[in-house]
């Protein structure tokens, strides 16, 4: 095993994923022995600053107490990774913006000894930014704001790192990442760095520690075996969704995607009810597949009236594409960029939970844990038990369990 040091710097605009990254990264070097800690500047500066730093004139460049504060903060933790390095750490994690080049080139002059990775967080997509306002502003520094006027704070805040920020371009080591797909746009390593293979794949990969996949409950469709549409939950889908809600009640659930239909979310409302602190975010993405022509059409309504779709589909179901609608081929990809947005605004949470319809489902299974094409649309997904998934990089399991 190596016991080489290096510091990792995350660069990024606010809410571009940065902290989730770093967190993936410390937890699997952790996993495979590797001493990691995170500094975080946002959390040292609201447990050492008294007054309030929620409002975006703190973060203005031209606010010179703010910046001054903001500076030493950026220090302290600057000197805590080297004091961390110095006894017997391997790889601190100096997760902050980081913005502006001159910070950059600060960090680089204190930490000359030490080497370094540069590691920027790129996300443009307008939709998923905007819903990571709203998980921001949930924080408890944001408690005595309106809704409204802790999102304006926030994007106000974004506005001023914009004003300062410089892309990577000169720094020695540095990868830029697109931290909504997972890929790297650009890498430019001069040096030899300590653990940079798992580093790499950690930054890719998409990995999850508890995912509970969910069938929406019983709808009046299900009753009538008819697809698609956008039906209420019957009284035992009620039940159901309230079983549920006891089932989890004493487990932490931040967040619950669903799709954008009533069924998932009426599902996932009494879970909502019983927890703590947690919000629901409807998603297109997990929508059910669009069975086009045959939209509200009973199975038994295809076979007798559209025959040449209900043999065509049994023959090659996975590639097979409703007319005007979709095959479980074509819905891949929304699906893939559901999962994405997922991951990126559930953070860093140990649960996270999705509640989907029977053919996504099967795709999100298949997505964390690899089935054949071809059997993708026959797995299993019933209305009274759920999916317990596990797909760390040393393990990948699930089960099927009752609630
Ligand atoms: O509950 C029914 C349903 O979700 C339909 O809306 C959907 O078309 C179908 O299941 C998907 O399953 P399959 O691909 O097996 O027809």
């Amino acid at each position: 095993m190596e016991d080489r040091k290096l510091c990792v710097v995350m660069v990024g605009l606010p809410a571009r994923g940065k902290s989730t990254i770093a967190f993936r990264m410390k937890d699997n070097l952790v996993r495979d022995g590797i001493r990691t800690r995170i500094f975080n500047n946002g959390d040292l500066r609201r447990k050492l600053i008294s007054k309030d730093t929620s409002s975006h004139e703190f973060y203005d460049p031209n606010n010179t107490e703010g910046v001054k504060l903001r500076d030493k903060i950026a220090l302290m933790n600057i000197q805590k990774a080297i004091d961390y390095l110095n006894n017997g750490g391997n790889v601190a994690i100096l997760d902050a913006t980081n913005a502006s080049h001159k910070r950059r080139e600060k960090i680089t002059n204190i930490l000359k000894r030490h080497t370094l990775l540069f590691i920027e967080c790129i996300n443009n997509d307008r939709e998923i930014l905007e819903a990571s306002i709203l998980r921001k502003i949930t924080h408890r520094e944001f408690k005595h704001m309106k809704k409204d006027e802790a999102i304006q704070s926030f994007k106000e805040r974004i506005r001023y790192y914009q004003s300062i920020y410089t892309p990577l371009k000169d720094e020695i080591n540095f990868v830029k990442l697109d931290s909504l797909s997972n890929k790297i746009i650009a890498e430019e390593i001069t040096d030899d760095i300590p653990y940079f293979d798992w580093l790499r794949d950690f930054l890719v990969t998409d990995t999850v520690r508890n995912l509970y996949l969910i069938r929406h409950g019983e709808t009046y469709f299900n009753l009538e075996n008819r697809i698609g549409g956008d039906s209420d939950l019957t009284e035992n889908g009620k039940v159901q969704a309230l079983a549920l809600a006891e089932f989890y009640k004493k487990k932490k659930i931040p967040v619950i995607f669903t799709s954008a239909k009533k069924r998932t979310i009426q599902t996932a409302e009494p879970i909502r009810e019983l927890q703590q602190n947690c919000e629901i975010i409807p998603l297109d993405e997990f929508n059910e597949i669009d069975s086009g022509v045959c939209e509200c059409m009973s199975y038994e309504e295809i076979r007798k009236e559209m025959p040449e779709v209900y043999s065509a589909r049994k023959v090659d179901k996975y590639n097979y594409i409703y007319p005007k609608g979709e095959g479980y081929v074509s819905m891949k990809q929304r699906v893939e960029m559901g999962i994405r947005k997922a991951l990126y605004l559930s953070a860093n949470s140990q649960n996270l939970m999705i509640i989907g319809h029977r053919a996504t489902n099967r795709m999100i299974l298949s997505h964390f844990l690899y089935r054949r094409k071809e059997d993708v649309p026959y797995i299993y997904i019933p209305q009274d038990k759920f999916y317990h998934i596990v797909a760390t990089q040393d393990r990948k399991f699930f089960q099927l369990k009752k609630y």
